[in-house]
């Protein structure tokens, strides 16, 4: 045999037989469970083609498992089991066509199954005498266990058991369950700040928390972590009066009064409808709203007396199980939410409010079913803090749609070849020098490119005012046309010269162009606290924006003018709660820098309402339900040179059957009403492509409410300029 396979088959057996020891005796793994699964993967392949290789002391050979030094260890008559995984619906019809051939073999042609939580904690076994907690057994190595009675019983809820009278009578010896030892992710926290206090290291996980806190030897600090603990299994039980299988009688653990954890009461009759539960996506979020860690679910084949007269225990009996899992149970694992990976480069990116901020280039990895290769590293005190470093092995997390965050650095994995991370010198991206005020690094440069775009993709944002259409490639591109200096020069888009111009780039086709008009003119009668969550006020979220925008209601604020009067009111800001002296200050630098008035003015130019207006719009108006009529489809028009009647009267005979005028016709305009001797606009709208209203008799089939307006007049006029007064305002 090749030398170098043998060489990497031992290599395999040291590596994996280390990660075990990390994992159950320290319970402080190095690596994640997916590159776990990736080497014992390996180890099996080399072993499947290579039997002769096989070595008594692979892993492969025994339950894997360690036991830890300083407990009595525990012999158990049956081991362990562990459980099957699967990952997709083809893994659970695998599983069902499995189950199924064996039962059929019985002549039990129908299946039912249960779908329980994955306790991703620590496996305990749990024995019962007389109702009373008497031991507690880790895994330990499947057969041999630890004994950690003294610490399960700090766990309130196992003991004592408080079982119906109709058990009590059966007067059971012993009863053995099985559960899982967790810890609470709130109290990960806390122990975690308390670690890092103490200069310890903190636990990447709940799971490695409640197995580090259950392994301690001092069962009064195992008190005070505060675990928690799921029975999900009854093992066996022994009664002293007769022969009675309590198995056959017991469908909930939690009659006995033992802690249990239910995700549904359903009976699911085909592996359709489980798959259909298990991959749903509500299932997975009412997991992750829980106060503890679920790594996936559990099916399990139970029986139903009515259908094909099995009980549970006969039908696992039937199915019965491999030396490492049962037969008639398979676990339905969740994408991992935290893996291990590299830090490969670090790259300074420049904030809407001038902050740098350090963010890691990672080595790609598959986390929550995303593929991740970036992570922030918020600030320089943060890397400090955790002592990250250039080129580290780190642990990333990600729940639900939470960007990823790194938990801590893996430093058993450091080489040597790892480098500092500090401030850059001059801005990434206008090469001003970097300043440092307090614990943060700053670009002061007000036109920073960077800090430009990401002023940009602030303002448009759905928490501001909601301008769909431009993201980061089109900011990109217009700022690169010198089109976008500012957020105020997004509005320039409004002018047909600049759509015209606009067509003509990558990524701006009509609908585009429409759809960012539409978010333009709906932006200018958005409510007040977008617009304030907008501009780019230091320290405004959308919490304080609304609060500001309510109080500028109360003071009936009717443009910018009236708005920075009360921003920079002392006594108003110091009212409000979140506002103190610092805050204050900051809102009066912002008023008062020259960039800030300019783009405010912009935006007034533009036609942006600093108004505070009725609760609806200031309130909670997130909802589409409660923006009015007018901006829930607006419906934009123009009118261009002379008309039968005055082009005032029909703008408002318009307006009142909800349509909304704009001065200049652009793409989000729906029609164009173009009079006799028409000019400039409707060279332009023709260009645009617009639908164009020219004959006066159309205009009033299409627009009836228009009619009442025009009889008195038309009985004196010729459809002609001459006889037509002409407005001023148009
Ligand atoms: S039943 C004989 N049900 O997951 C094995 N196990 O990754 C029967 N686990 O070793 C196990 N939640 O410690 C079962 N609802 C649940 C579970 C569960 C978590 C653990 C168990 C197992 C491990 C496999």
């Amino acid at each position: 045999m090749n030398t170098s396979i043998t060489e990497r088959y031992q290599q395999l057996i040291d590596e994996i037989t280390e990660h075990n020891r990390r994992y159950y005796l320290d319970s402080h793994p190095i690596i994640s469970d997916q590159e776990y699964d990736q080497l014992f993967a390996e180890l099996k392949h080399i072993e499947e083609e290579h039997p002769r290789i096989i070595s008594e002391n692979s892993p492969t050979q025994s339950l894997v498992g360690q036991i830890a030094e300083g407990f009595e260890k525990v012999a158990r008559q049956q081991p362990l089991l562990s459980l099957e995984n699967s990952y997709d619906a083809g893994d659970l019809r695998s599983f069902d066509d499995r189950v199924k051939k064996v039962l059929l073999k019985h002549d039990i042609t129908s299946r039912n199954y249960t779908v329980e939580p994955k306790f991703d904690g620590l496996s305990v076994e749990l024995v019962y005498e007389d109702w009373e907690l008497v031991q507690g057994i880790t895994r330990g190595d499947g057969l041999v266990g630890e004994d950690v009675t003294q610490n399960v019983k700090t766990i309130r809820s196992l003991l004592p058991l408080t079982p119906p009278s109709s058990y009590v009578a059966h007067y059971p010896r012993s009863l053995h369950v099985r559960g899982e030892v967790m810890l609470a992710k709130s109290k990960l926290q806390a122990l975690n700040q308390e670690r890092e206090k103490a200069g310890l290291e903190p636990f990447s996980n709940t799971r490695n928390a409640a197995s580090g806190s259950l392994k301690l030897l001092d069962s009064r600090e195992v008190a005070k972590r505060g675990l928690s603990c799921f029975v999900y299994e009854l093992l066996s039980s022994t009664f002293g009066t007769d022969s009675w299988d309590l198995k056959e009688e017991v469908t909930d653990l939690a009659d006995f009064g033992l802690p249990t954890f239910k995700l549904t009461d359903q009976l699911f009759s085909s592996i359709e409808e489980v798959i259909a539960f298990c991959l749903n996506p509500e299932t997975k979020k009412k997991l992750e709203q829980q106060d503890f860690d679920f790594d996936g679910l559990v099916v399990k084949v139970v029986g139903n007396a009515e259908e094909n007269g099995a009980s549970t225990s006969s039908l696992h009996d039937i199915l019965g199980h491999t030396n490492h899992h049962p037969r008639w149970a398979i676990a339905y694992k969740f994408p991992a939410q935290q893996a291990s990976t590299q830090i490969l480069r670090v790259d300074f990116q420049v904030g809407r409010s001038w902050i740098i901020t350090p963010v890691a280039n990672l080595r790609p990895v598959q986390l929550s079913g995303a593929e991740i290769s970036r992570a922030s590293l918020h600030n320089f005190d943060f890397v400090k803090e955790k002592d990250i470093k250039l080129h580290d092995w780190v642990w990333v997390q990600r729940s639900g749609e939470v960007i990823p965050y790194i938990t801590g650095v893996i430093k058993e994995r450091r080489t040597g070849e790892e480098d500092l991370i500090s401030a850059p010198l001059f801005c990434p991206s206008c090469q001003w020098p970097i300043v440092q005020e307090e614990m943060h690094y700053y670009c002061r440069n007000p036109h920073c490119p960077a800090q430009i775009k990401e002023k940009v993709l602030h303002f448009v944002s759905r928490n501001c005012l909601d301008i769909s259409g431009i993201g980061e490639s089109i900011t990109e591109i217009l700022m690169s046309q010198k089109l976008l200096q500012g957020i105020e020069d997004l509005y320039r888009l409004e002018r047909p010269e600049v759509q015209i111009y606009l067509k003509k780039l990558p990524g701006f086709g009509e609908k585009k162009i429409f759809e960012i008009l539409q978010g333009l003119e709906k932006s200018k009668t958005q409510p007040l606290w977008r617009i304030l969550n907008g501009i780019g006020i230091p320290n405004i979220g959308t919490k304080l924006a609304k609060d500001l925008a309510q109080r500028l209601e109360e003071k009936k604020i009717k443009n910018l003018n009236e708005m920075i009067f009360w921003l920079t009111n002392e006594e108003f800001l110091l009212d409000i709660e979140g506002i103190g002296e610092k805050i204050q200050t900051s809102f009066s630098d912002f008023f008062a820098n020259e960039e800030v008035k300019k783009m405010l003015e912009g935006l007034v130019r533009a036609g942006m309402k600093f108004e505070a207006r009725s609760s609806v719009w200031n309130g909670d108006s997130l909802s589409e339900g409660s923006l009015p009529e007018t901006t829930k489809a607006s419906r934009y028009f123009s009118i261009t040179w002379t008309f039968p009647i005055s082009r005032e009267k029909i703008k408002e005979a318009l307006e009142k059957a909800g349509f909304q005028w704009v001065a200049t016709p652009h793409k989000a305009v729906e029609f164009v009403l173009v009079g006799h001797d028409a000019g400039k606009k409707e060279t332009i709208a023709r260009e645009l492509g617009l639908k164009i209203y020219d004959d006066w008799d159309e205009i009033l089939r299409v627009f009836p409410d228009l009619k009442a307006l025009e009889l008195p007049l038309r009985a004196s006029t010729t459809h002609g300029k001459e006889n037509v007064q002409q407005q001023s305002l148009f």
